[in-house]
């Protein structure tokens, strides 16, 4: 079988959504699903430091690689970020309970410097109705707060993108997307939900980078990120750590348990947050594909030329350099998995999400798995990519879902369980 052509190709009222995903028929017709054309290639080793000489013990790793290995993203892929800012300014917008006082409701909106109009992200938190400190889940959501809810007190997200007709959609039904977010069942188990709409922090199209939070950050006469500062991505993740920032003020919130998580290019996301943030306990990517969990090297599916191609603000300018030479990267996405060593991280991928190359995303987490090793917690437990719907717990979970791209209550179940593990004494 050479290159497939996805059957979506050909049924036109397909198109403009085959667009917004980046599948032009371009690019999947171009798209390599064929096995046996992964180019041979050889990882970048994880376990020498730059130098060339071998580590030797987990403080080796600890003092020193770990950093050496987190510059390289940042210089290569995503981009350094700021530091945070000198104070959030915290306002709470309001606070009740919800669906039928099972739970409590809080939203904040946090404000990153001192002008009214600087800018800000809403947090929408919802709290087991128990008292204490709740472990919680926060991830960004791609449409807005009610998007996820039919709730009728989450207050709308002004900053939604409305240039496509789902925005639009979004904006019009509350809930649009609460298929995607089980928060009942999230909330049964004992865990919180926190959510923030990912264009608060920055809008997801390329507009040189004069929206969202990258402005607040130019030196003078600074107009667009330098080439190896944070693109979009890289904003949406130092968005999740002000998050933690406020977690840690709040007296609901227990900021020691919170897992991050992110579906697709939000996966991409988490990832980042939880290998640049150690506050982060947990750190889950569902479906999250090239410059996420999957080996980049391997070139199935989406590939980094691809990526660069049609989401030219995602990564930092360097990452342009490795459009169709991806062996040149002096990373691969396992070191982006060992960064989140020791603390427990799952990937997830879907059957026929092929696009992110399900199997390049076990094989990430099979070579992080040395790192968590070296640090004397188990490193995954299974050595072949395991069948259909079987997960792998440990402290490196990996399940293949049946199914499509998407974030399924079936998925839930298991970040849940996973959290059950790691996360509850
Ligand atoms: C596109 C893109 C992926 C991304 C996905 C999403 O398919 O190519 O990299 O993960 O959109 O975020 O939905």
């Amino acid at each position: 079988m050479s290159c497939t052509v996805l059957p979506l190709e050909t049924s036109r009222w397909w198109r403009p959504l085959m667009l917004w995903a980046g599948l032009s028929s371009t690019a999947t017709s171009q798209a390599n699903y064929d096995e046996a054309k992964v180019p041979a290639f050889e990882l970048p080793e994880l376990l020498r430091f730059a130098d060339g000489t071998a580590i030797e013990d987990a403080d080796d790793w600890r003092t020193k690689r770990r950093g050496e290995v987190l510059a390289l993203f940042e210089e290569h892929v995503y981009g350094r970020m700021p530091e945070p800012p000198p104070s959030l300014r915290i306002r709470e917008i309001e606070a009740g309970s919800a669906f039928d006082g099972a739970a409590t409701r809080k939203q904040v909106h946090i404000r990153f410097a001192r002008d009214e109009d600087a800018p800000s992200m809403d947090i929408l938190l919802y709290l087991p109705k128990e008292p204490g400190a709740h472990p919680v889940f926060l991830a960004l959501n791609f449409y807005g707060n009610p998007s996820i809810t039919s709730d009728p007190a989450v207050v709308a997200s002004p900053q939604l993108t409305l240039d496509r007709p789902r925005f639009k959609r979004a904006q019009r039904e509350r809930g649009f997307r609460a298929h995607r977010w089980p928060i009942e069942r999230i909330l049964a188990r004992g865990y919180g939900l926190a959510t923030i709409y990912c264009g608060d922090l920055d809008p997801d199209f390329d507009d040189g980078f004069q929206n969202g939070v990258h402005p607040l950050f130019y030196e003078d006469g600074q107009t667009k990120p330098k080439p190896d500062e944070w693109g979009t991505i890289g904003a949406w993740a130092w968005g999740l750590s002000r998050a933690l920032d406020w977690f840690a003020l709040e007296p609901t919130v227990d900021h020691e348990r919170v897992a991050v998580l992110g579906h697709s290019r939000l996966g991409k996301t988490a990832l980042w947050a939880g290998a640049c943030d150690e506050r982060f306990a947990l750190t889950i990517s569902n479906n999250s594909g090239c410059g996420g969990a999957a080996l980049s090297r391997r070139a199935f599916g989406e590939t980094v030329a691809r990526i660069n191609k049609v989401f030219p603000h995602w990564f930092c300018d360097n990452f342009n350099r490795y459009s169709g030479d991806e062996t040149a990267l002096p990373v691969d996405q396992h070191m982006l998995l060992a960064l989140v060593a020791p603390r427990p991280v799952y990937v997830a991928s879907a059957t026929k999400d092929r696009w992110a190359d399900p199997r390049g995303e076990f094989l990430a987490l099979k070579h992080a798995s040395p790192v968590y090793e070296l640090l004397g917690v188990e490193g995954l437990t299974v050595q072949a990519m395991p069948n259909a719907d079987e997960p792998v717990t440990g402290a490196m979970g990996y399940h293949l879902r049946t199914g499509k791209h998407d974030l399924t209550d079936w998925d839930w179940e298991r970040y849940l369980d996973f959290a059950d593990r790691h996360l509850v004494d």
